[in-house]
């Protein structure tokens, strides 16, 4: 068989904390195409971030790991780079600087000056970015920060684009604005996208493919959702293409129906907590009626 591009392989996590380890993610498991465009989605909470971070090489699995092109990574790197909500831009940097910040730490030594500066441009301008390179990011309104974001990704050439909710502070027409470009450099890029949301017409208008993640602890991949609709894709046709509403309908029932049946394990947790919880209160009943008396 065929390697795939991307495995998150079996993984799982476990945070310490002061009542012991957390279980966070448990037997996280996933593959991603070489090419695709992938969104993690699920309730806030659950673990989309952590698996993402995983990925990234910024947090260590406790079991399993990802393999990126048959090689383990379990450290940050060029190939893997990260997109954060914040644009997370160096305040003192002008709109070009912070782009080439990236380039040169990736390329120096391979490309030359002039080849540097014209890469820089080039990634600006498929933001459409380049008429404000002068600007500091004071100057520039939220879109623009992470249009700049999203090029200073692209600038360093990573295998995988990694973006953690990245629309997320942004107002609903810009919001649009920056889903088109992005879908529209990804399709001349061909890059491979992992992105974060909690928007479910944002992951179906995106994704090739939707990993539906189960609420935590011991968040997994409750679902798998390929959604084949033809690119470019535009989001007014599509409000009203049957097929669309068929995978959004999809996503809205796994996120707001069936999560107590994938969310089983903690589900019993919860019940066994609350029947322990509910014996304690029959066991301590004569205590708590001369407490209330009491008071
Ligand atoms: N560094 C950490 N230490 C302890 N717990 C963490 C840490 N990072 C995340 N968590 C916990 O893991 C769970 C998943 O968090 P996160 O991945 O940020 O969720 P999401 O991105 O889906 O909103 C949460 O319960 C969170 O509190
Ligand atoms: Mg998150």
């Amino acid at each position: 068989m065929a390697n795939k591009f991307l495995e998150i392989s079996k993984v799982g996590i476990e945070f310490p904390t002061a009542n012991g380890p957390f279980t966070a993610l448990k037997d996280v498991d996933f593959s991603i195409n070489e090419g695709e465009f992938v969104s993690i989605i699920g309730h806030s909470g659950c673990g989309k971030s952590t698996v993402l971070n995983i990925i990234a090489g910024l947090y260590q699995a406790t079991y399993g790991g990802v393999i990126l092109e048959g090689k383990e990574v379990n450290a940050p790197g060029p190939d893997r780079a990260v997109v954060f909500q914040s644009h997370a831009l160096m305040p003192w940097l002008t709109v070009y600087d912070n782009v080439a910040l990236g380039v040169e730490k990736v390329f120096k030594g391979q490309k030359t000056k002039a080849e540097m500066k014209s890469w820089v441009e080039h990634n600006l301008a498929l933001v459409k970015m380049d008429h404000a390179m002068r600007k500091m990011p004071h100057e520039i309104s939220g879109g623009m920060k992470q249009r700049v974001g999203i090029a200073r990704c692209l600038a360093m050439q990573p295998k995988v684009m990694l973006m953690d909710e990245p629309f997320g502070a942004l107002d609903a027409l810009t919001r649009a604005n920056l889903q088109d470009s992005v879908m529209e450099i990804q399709k001349e890029l061909n890059t491979t996208v992992v992105l974060i949301t909690h928007d479910v017409d944002e992951a179906v208008l995106m994704s090739d493919k939707i990993v539906m993640m189960s609420n935590g602890p011991a968040a997994k991949v409750g679902e798998l959702l390929e959604v084949d609709l033809p690119r470019p894709r535009e989001r007014v046709a599509l409000s009203k293409n049957e097929q669309f509403n068929y995978y959004r309908q999809q996503v809205l029932s796994f996120l707001y129906e069936k999560k107590g049946v994938v969310d089983f394990n903690s589900a019993k947790q919860q019940s066994d907590k609350q029947l322990k919880a509910k014996q304690q209160d029959s066991n301590n009943d004569g205590d708590e009626t001369i407490a209330d008396k009491a008071s």
